[in-house]
């Protein structure tokens, strides 16, 4: 087992003590296990076997230079979701064909950095995307990949900010009117469709929506190919789940279960864009206690540096990094900020901890330090990674003249 575990009454990561990481880093600290990342990375690519098919890691879910190299070293390839992403995954040394672009909301310039390097597809979402890329390829002379975000209607059954699969979500181009945009396109020297693309949501925990949108994707692949416009992949996103309070969740053996019989009546080759999945378990945040009053424990890190449990409402499992012996009372761990939102956990039954003492929060390794910020001037955390038994810093912590550094 990597990751995070006990030895003793001691929490460590991979055999590797986290107070003398907190110690010499100072808190509020992420750490992560290389080797759970690994692991995690492999059981997808080992689940989807010999089948045609290639990983995207997901850069939105923890994009740190370290961890996304990691993967690139392991084979995954890139998902971005903006330029910043692209640029990232560019310097990580990921090359353009090894590159997704999704978004939402892609701007002129970021259509156009894709362009001219040449990206693997860029996942459109809308006939008007189509133009501008169509445009902006007639004036650079090229053929640009496209894969059709389609929105398939599939309830994901998960928290609704991180639904996506719905008619009434933002994303996608709606099911009913894909054959006749391909229609329009077919033929069009500036741009090719390649793939078709679905991504219904995140921490997805029941196979059954996942299944629906890639048997949906095949079924409008098969006809797609029947009208004339030949696809070449099925992006079937990401979503796969994990379990934030131990209770078990379907793995990515599950996953590959049940998409891949539904994928093989196409043959088509299948693209991936995991990101939770893959580093939520492999991450933790260290944070030590600033102050204790009433049923309140006051930490040093709160939804500056985590902002999942504010934001979703999310559970996250907050232990103590030496167990301490005591009767157990529920407590409510909060984080510094001057917002009464500002909670890492409600009713946590811990012993009563002292000022100074030393905590984890676990699984977040996915949406920590990516969506991290600096409201009340606090400094983004500095992070370390596990590789064997060894720990190295692999992102400083930031000083106030960093953050001055972009002020006049
Ligand atoms: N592909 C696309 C097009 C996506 O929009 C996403 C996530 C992924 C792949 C990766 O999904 P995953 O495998 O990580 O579920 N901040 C939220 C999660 C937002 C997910 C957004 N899209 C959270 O902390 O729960």
């Amino acid at each position: 087992m990597t990751g995070f575990s006990r030895q003793g009454a001691a929490l460590v990561c991979d055999g590797v003590p986290l107070e003398p990481l907190a110690a010499a880093h100072g808190t509020p600290l992420y750490v992560y296990s290389a080797a759970t990342i690994a692991d995690r990375y492999r059981a997808i690519d080992d689940a989807f076997g010999g089948y045609p098919h290639s990983i995207h890691y997901a850069l939105k879910a923890n994009s740190t230079l370290a961890i996304i190299r990691l993967l690139r070293g392991l084979g995954s390839y890139a998902d971005a979701n903006s330029g910043g992403e692209i640029d990232v995954a560019r310097r990580a040394g990921f090359t353009p064909a090894q590159i997704v672009f999704t978004g939402v909301g892609k701007t002129t310039a970021e259509l156009g950095y894709a362009i001219d390097l040449g990206v693997r597809s860029i996942n459109v979402e809308s006939a008007g995307e189509i133009g501008r890329i169509e445009t902006l390829s007639r004036e650079r002379k090229v053929r640009t990949r496209i894969a059709l975000r389609v929105n398939p209607d599939v309830d994901a059954k998960t928290h609704p900010h991180i639904s996506t699969g719905l008619k009434i979500n933002k994303f996608g181009i709606p099911l009913g009117a894909v054959s006749e945009l391909c229609g329009q396109m077919r033929g069009r020297p500036n741009v090719e469709i390649v793939g078709l693309h679905a991504h219904v949501g995140s921490q997805i925990t029941s196979m059954e929506p996942l299944a629906r949108a890639t048997r949906t994707l095949v079924a409008l692949a098969a006809r797609l190919v029947l009208e004339g416009t030949a696809i070449e992949h099925l992006d079937i996103g990401g979503g796969l789940g994990v379990s934030y309070d131990g209770s078990p969740v379907p793995g990515a053996l599950d996953y590959a279960d049940a998409v891949l019989p539904v994928l093989r009546e196409s043959g088509l080759h299948v693209v991936l864009e995991p990101g939770r999945h893959v580093v939520a378990p492999a991450g933790a945040l260290l944070t030590r206690v600033v102050d204790v009053k009433d049923d309140f424990v006051v930490m040093d890190a709160g939804m500056t540096e985590l902002i999942r449990p504010m934001m979703y409402s999310a559970y996250h499992r907050i232990e103590p990094v030496m167990l301490r012996e005591g009767a157990t009372a529920p407590l409510h761990i909060v984080g510094p900020l001057c917002e009464s939102s500002d909670t890492l956990g409600k009713d946590r039954a811990i012993a009563r901890p002292s000022v100074g003492d030393l905590f984890a929060v676990l699984d977040t390794g996915a949406y920590g330090s990516v969506m991290a910020s600096n409201y009340n001037r606090r400094l983004m955390p500095a992070e370390v990674l596990v590789e064997g038994s060894a720990a190295r810093l692999i992102r400083r912590r930031q000083t106030v003249d960093d953050l001055l550094a972009l002020e006049f």
